[in-house]
């Protein structure tokens, strides 16, 4: 029943030790985090709002510098990491295509390669009949899409997510798991997935990490015991359920 390795991995290891952030005048945001996530790995980050969920994720991303404490990718190459934010960032004057295709034109990939690229990426988030489109055009969700394939373009062996699929009905939601989740065994990149929903932490991910409301110390860490294979159908199974019910009690606990 456990999963078995990903044959293609060729994810990167993020190691945090004793990382501290503290935002002025004195809030301490992340205080003595130790979080060592193997290549490969898929994991999903829960907590309470505001515990600092995307703070951590940013200090993967190296956006933000810790206080203290190091961050180390390894391999750590340029360009292997994609981010997907809360919001989807888009640059407004530019068409759904050319957003899409953004960091592989500032990667320096020619026109051709980085368009084709693109379209392969926006396929896959089901927005290939929309490329011509501008932001103003697109629905919430609509965007969110967009931004996800802009990261997946990249085809990065790091990608961080932060709630990346919250604005979405859940109907796009539950499709955009199965894909992320595909997309995952397909290229064996490492996933770092920031959310709030519990049963999407279960359904993605193959361990979940729940962090406590002051100081985003971690309370559970846990290898979650599910299939490799996950498709819509398994949103009923009864070992989901029960990876919930472990999680959701976590969250519980005060
Ligand atoms: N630039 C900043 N300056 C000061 N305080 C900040 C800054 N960014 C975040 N904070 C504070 O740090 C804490 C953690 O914020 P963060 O955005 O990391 O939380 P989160 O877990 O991602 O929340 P949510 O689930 O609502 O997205 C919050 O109390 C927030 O108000
Ligand atoms: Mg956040």
């Amino acid at each position: 029943m456990s999963e078995s390795p990903v044959p293609t991995a060729r994810g990167v290891a993020v190691s945090l030790e004793k990382v501290r952030k503290v935002y002025e005048p004195n809030r301490i945001v992340v205080e003595g985090m130790d979080l060592q996530v193997n290549a490969g790995e898929f994991l999903a980050i829960l907590g309470p709002s505001g515990c600092g969920k995307s703070t951590l994720l940013r200090i993967i991303a190296r956006l933000l510098e810790p206080d203290s404490g190091t961050l180390s990718i390894t391999p750590d190459n340029p360009f292997q990491t994609a981010y997907v934010f809360q919001d989807a960032h888009l640059l407004p004057w530019r068409s759904v295509l050319d957003n899409a295709a953004l960091p592989l034109e500032l990667m320096g990939i020619d026109r051709t390669a980085r368009e084709a690229k693109a379209r392969a990426a926006l396929a896959l988030v089901g927005l290939m009949d929309t490329e011509s489109l501008y932001p103003a055009q697109l629905s919430g969700g609509m965007k969110m899409r967009v931004s996800l394939a802009r990261a997946l373009a990249t085809e990065p062996r790091l990608l961080l997510l932060d709630e990346p699929f919250a604005a979405l009905d859940e109907v796009n939601r539950f499709h955009l798991d199965v894909a992320l989740r595909q997309l995952w065994q397909w290229h064996g990149m490492t996933v770092i997935f920031v959310t709030h929903s519990i049963s999407e932490a279960a359904f993605l991910a193959n361990r979940a990490v729940v962090l406590t409301r002051r100081k985003c110390q971690i309370k559970l860490d846990r290898q979650l015991d599910l299939p490799l294979e996950r498709y819509a159908s398994f949103r009923t199974d009864p070992a989901l359920a029960a990876e919930i019910s472990h999680l959701l009690e976590a969250m519980e606990e005060e």
